[in-house]
């Protein structure tokens, strides 16, 4: 007898509700990075996902949905600072922290009461999102601590054996994760990300910046060593550090400028238009390309620090960290 296995990777939005449906998981497709997908309120799927990504319990997820009516079903209040900033980011790449309802199980928050709450913006995703009645709870589609897949291929090199599908949205077009935003007698952004912090300003006025918690994370995306690659990774002046480690292959990524040809490095120049936006785009695949090849150390610059500048070098700095 010959089994018909179907495929694991495509764009059956079908497939993924049904898997969906029944607690399996599946990674999706976001225009930030891909997410491992489960039914949020479904307790023994959630759980799983702690398990294929070896995520500690006390790392809370963010739910995932299409509309700011099935949201406000899971929240106990949208406040008027989120309703405003929600219609103007939302979809896109902003999350929010709000109050929980108790349908939303203690697992996603970490016990926390507030629960994080996003629209993402890919096509595919909202269109699996609209045909189903309940949230996806979906951190990033990587093992706990390594960098956020940016690619369907990223997932399928880490997670193939523990997703039952994987939703096939192309490359991710931000490239970075959603910037968290929270209300603690005002605005304060929790992590850096997708949304630039000024963009967020223009719209809602000052903001506050706390995303470094180092003795007492609140949640890891602030722990100090994070989205790190396996090789060490520096953060300097290129050209000198060319200098101090000649007999090194060394992975450089860049902004816009080129190195090329000094000594034996390999680079990476992520926008040679000096565009941020694209740098955002390329720098998980740059940091993983290097990670599988043959380059013993990776440098990058440190960026504008501004922007999206801001939050590649929040990512550098803690990829750089361990
Ligand atoms: O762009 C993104 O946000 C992606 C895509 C898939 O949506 N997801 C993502 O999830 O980056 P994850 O699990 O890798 O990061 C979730 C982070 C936690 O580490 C924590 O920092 C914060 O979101 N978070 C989630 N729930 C929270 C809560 N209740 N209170 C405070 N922070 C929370
Ligand atoms: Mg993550």
């Amino acid at each position: 007898m010959t089994h018909n296995k179907a495929p694991k990777i495509g764009i059956d939005i079908e497939n993924a509700k049904q898997i969906l449906q029944v607690g399996g998981l599946v990674a999706i497709p976001t225009e930030t990075v891909y997410g491992l997908a489960a039914n949020a309120l479904n307790e023994q799927a959630v759980l799983k996902i702690f398990e294929a990504k070896n995520r500690p319990y006390f790392d809370p997820l963010i739910i995932h949905s299409n509309s700011i009516e099935k949201i406000k079903a899971w929240v106990l209040d949208f406040p008027l600072w989120a309703q405003q900033l929600a219609q103007a980011f939302w979809p896109g790449p902003l999350t929010l922290l709000l109050p929980k309802k108790n349908t939303i199980p203690d697992v996603i928050t970490s016990g926390l009461p507030q629960v994080a709450v996003r629209i993402p913006n890919h096509a595919l995703t909202l269109q699996l999102l609209k045909s189903i009645d309940f949230p996806l709870a979906a951190p990033s589609a990587n093992p706990f601590g390594y960098i956020s897949p940016t690619q369907p291929q990223h997932v399928w090199a880490q997670l193939q054996h523990q997703v039952a599908y994987i939703l096939d949205g192309g490359v991710c077009e931000v490239g970075l994760e959603s910037t968290i935003v929270g209300f603690d007698e005002g605005l304060v952004v929790y992590r850096l990300g997708g949304l630039a912090v000024e963009d967020i300003e223009r719209v809602a006025g000052p903001v506050q910046v706390q995303t470094n918690n180092s003795s007492n994370p609140k949640a890891p995306g602030m722990i100090k060593s994070h989205y790190a690659p396996k090789k060490p990774l520096f953060i300097a002046d290129i050209a000198s550090f060319l200098k101090t480690h000649a007999d090194k292959k060394v992975g450089i990524i860049s902004f816009y400028q080129s190195y090329g040809g000094q000594y034996a490095s390999v680079e990476k120049i992520l926008s040679p238009k000096k565009n941020i936006k694209e740098a955002a785009h390329g720098l998980f695949a740059a940091l993983r390309y290097f990670d599988e090849s043959d380059v013993e150390v990776i440098v990058s610059e440190k960026f504008p620090d501004s922007f999206l500048g801001r939050a590649i070098n929040d990512r550098l700095q803690r990829a750089a960290a361990k």
